[in-house]
């Protein structure tokens, strides 16, 4: 268990690493600014609320969508950012750089840093390097993945205007999806929620971390057939298996799109008010003829709902209140 720095009440230089450090009234404090920021990013006049701030995106795992996102976030509020995709193979890092040497040498140059790895506990390990300034994780391994579940959390409170008495359905990669065990932490913090997690056997939620979730009265309850998939949620949850995680093409196969939404499941085990959500990439587990059903919301308010709240994070971690 990660001992990390709760927010409580004050994100100002805080690092954000795991959805533990939050509490209820800090989600609330950060969708309250999401509102303003919402309004910022449609308002044509430039913001300066990140004037004179570099931000550096250091990506050592592929990402189009959370780097596009935070870099986008950024600029909207007029900061700057220095964007690196794979250092470890454009960087200094070829040449052999420590990963403390590069993490180092990007605090030098900027107000906070942005880091996405393949190992879990990196994103904290770069925290503690970093001292001086704030390191937001934006995935580390199959750890954890704050922000995307920051943003699914404002998804579904934006649509629901609750974030208790919830009945959702989280389905795919449930072991290996960090966005997945970022979320169950938000959704944990809130009361009488029930949580249907689809998988096969082998992609089931760990053991260790279902237990430590139960604890705080979450209701979990694992389901391996569509046909169990109850009628009332408030959302579903679509992931894509993490073929990243597997040691061989053949082991992927043998799990991957076990379960895919299309019109004809969507309309028989799904409700009329639900949301359909993805944190993106999608690779098959949802059909594209899903796209224009007004309950997607993965290519369109999920995705500005990214933007808005990196953007209200930044603001927050970086400006004194
Ligand atoms: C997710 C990730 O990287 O964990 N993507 C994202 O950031 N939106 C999900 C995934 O890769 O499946």
């Amino acid at each position: 268990m990660i001992n990390l720095a709760k927010i409580d009440g004050n994100f100002y230089r805080k690092d954000i690493i795991s959805l533990s450090q939050f509490n209820l009234s800090d989600l609330y404090s950060l969708f309250a600014k999401v509102d303003d920021m919402r309004k910022i990013a449609q308002n044509a006049k430039p913001s300066d609320i990140l004037a004179g701030k570099i931000v550096v995106l250091l990506f050592f795992e592929p990402s189009s969508r959370t780097m596009g996102s935070f870099d986008a976030a950024v600029k909207q509020l007029g900061g700057q950012t220095i964007a690196m995709a794979n250092p470890q193979e454009f960087s200094s890092v070829v040449k052999g750089e420590s990963f403390t040497d590069t993490i180092k040498v990007f605090e030098a140059y900027s107000d906070a840093i942005v880091i996405r790895h393949p190992e879990k506990g990196k994103a904290q390990e770069a925290a503690k390097i970093a001292g001086s300034i704030p390191v937001i994780n934006a995935g580390d391994g199959i750890g954890e993945h704050p922000t995307q579940a920051l943003l699914d959390l404002f998804t579904i409170w934006d649509k629901n205007k609750r974030l208790n008495k919830i009945t959702g359905l989280i389905a795919g990669d449930i072991k290996n999806g960090r966005t997945v065990h970022s979320l169950l932490r938000g959704l944990s913090l809130f009361k009488n929620n029930l949580i249907y997690l689809l998988a096969p056997e082998t992609l089931k939620l760990d053991g260790q971390e279902k237990a430590r979730l139960q604890k705080t009265g979450i209701k979990l309850k694992e389901i391996e057939r569509v046909e169990d998939i109850p009628k009332n949620c408030d959302f579903w949850y679509w992931t894509r298996v993490q073929k990243e995680r597997f040691k061989s093409e053949s082991e992927y196969q043998k799990v991957n799109n076990k379960f895919i939404v299309d019109k004809k499941l969507l309309n028989k085990y799904g409700n009329k008010n639900l949301i359909l959500m993805h944190p993106l990439p999608r690779v098959g587990e949802i059909k594209e003829e899903v796209d224009s059903d007004s309950r997607a919301v993965y290519l369109t308010s999920e995705v500005r709902n990214g933007m808005y709240v990196r953007m209200a994070l930044l603001d927050l971690v970086l400006n004194a209140k």
